[in-house]
């Protein structure tokens, strides 16, 4: 593999080596940092390569905050100075003075008059943002699988926080996982749901469909999403055993039991239920490989009538503007998860293809970081 890729050349190696030998070099680092109508860029890279550097604590500062509910604080008890906080926050003074300035530096609070701390641009969206709150949240686990990157890269976790956090992955028998292994993450999942959903009601008419399976729905909160959009809409959801128990409660909750209805099953053991026109999948498919997703799209495929479609949705790699969210978020994450990987609009579509699926498009959304949503029909 190295020997091969040693011996491929392109006519372009030779510009770009010259370019970052320039770019390596500290005499032009110097001197693109003194001469004034280079500087904005020499500026800008360094603070790029700072932010990098400095993340992780940027990722702590953000996480302090939401395990304080201090945006929903602020919310509620409009700005306040670090000494009226620091007791509602149970931190000194000093403390509470050492973070709100932190998260001000982060766009995250803004300084008012009177030395008084408000929401910033970044921490306004967080209020009320349960699914924001329970990502932020259930990232500690990921924070101390990350601890040790050459350890996961080499397959050598010292305790896979992650992978226990999600059990079904790497599990022999997922169908046998019991309520208390799955909650944790069924919450996450149907308090972050909103987030998803509302970019595939606005990029697809569901009420052109008579009935929705939805694979992987989790507890259900997609499929109440989508039957109180489409009112005429029967839905049903085939998930784990243990995940689905959380369903029935809500359907009552959403008064939607007469439409909303649930099977479980390891969708890669058993037969999904027939009867659908429309099969959703939504954030499931990054968490196989590609010889499992095969599977599940052929499982899909099967269980469609004939002119049946496949609306999938989840974000992309290689999502324009959203790039490092792909391949460095989401490669990582699945990675400490212990399966999946993120994969490309073209990755999808050949996957879907190879499945058996005739035509795919892809539709645009409103917010590809939360979702992009892909249309598949077998014919
Ligand atoms: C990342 S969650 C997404 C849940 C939901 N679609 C959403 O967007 O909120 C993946 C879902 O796939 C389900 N799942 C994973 N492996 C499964 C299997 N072998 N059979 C059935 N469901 C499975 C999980 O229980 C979980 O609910």
């Amino acid at each position: 593999m190295k020997d091969m890729a040693a011996s491929l050349t392109h006519w372009s190696d030779a510009p770009l080596a010259w370019r970052d030998r320039l770019l390596s070099s500290a005499g032009f680092r110097r001197w693109a940092e003194a001469f004034v109508p280079t500087r904005w860029i020499a500026r800008r890279r360094a603070t790029q390569l700072f932010d990098l550097l400095a993340g992780f604590v940027y990722s702590q500062v953000l996480q302090a905050c939401v395990q304080l509910r201090l945006f929903d604080l602020l919310a509620e008890q409009g700005p306040q100075t670090a000494l009226e906080l620091a007791p509602r926050l149970k931190l000194s003074a000093e403390a509470a003075e050492r973070l709100l300035l932190a998260a001000v530096s982060l766009r995250l609070l803004e300084l008012r008059p009177q030395g008084r701390f408000g929401l910033g641009a970044l921490g306004a969206p967080m209020v009320g943002n349960a699914g924001l709150a329970a990502m932020v949240e259930h990232h500690a686990a990921l924070y101390r699988d990350l601890a040790d990157p050459l350890a996961l890269l080499r397959g050598l976790p010292s305790k896979a926080h992650l992978a226990g956090y999600w059990p079904y992955s790497g599990a022999a028998a997922p169908g046998d996982l019991p309520r208390t292994e799955v909650a944790a993450y069924s919450a996450l999942m149907a308090a972050s749901q909103p987030l998803v959903a509302e970019q595939v009601l606005q990029a697809y008419p569901m009420h052109r469909h008579r009935r929705l399976l939805d694979v992987g729905g989790g507890d259900g909160a997609f499929a109440c999403a989508a039957a109180t959009h489409a009112p005429a809409l029967q839905v049903q959801i085939f998930d784990l055993p243990g995940v689905i128990q959380g369903a029935g409660p809500r359907f009552e909750r959403a008064a939607l039991s007469g439409r909303c209805s649930a099977v479980g099953g390891d969708f890669f053991r058993d037969a999904l239920p027939t009867g659908a026109d429309l099969i959703t999948l939504l954030r499931v498919v990054h968490d196989h490989e590609d010889a499992q997703v095969l599977r599940l799209l052929r499982a899909v495929c099967q269980a469609l009538p004939s002119g049946g479609r496949l609306l999938l949705a989840e974000p992309l790699a290689e999502t324009p503007g959203a790039e490092a969210m792909g391949h460095a978020y989401f490669g990582f994450y699945l990675m400490a998860m212990g399966q999946g990987r993120p994969r490309s609009e073209a990755q999808l579509r050949e996957l879907l293809l190879q499945a058996g699926f005739a035509r795919v498009r892809r539709l645009p959304t409103r917010m590809p970081l939360q979702a992009a949503v892909l249309i598949a029909d077998l014919s």
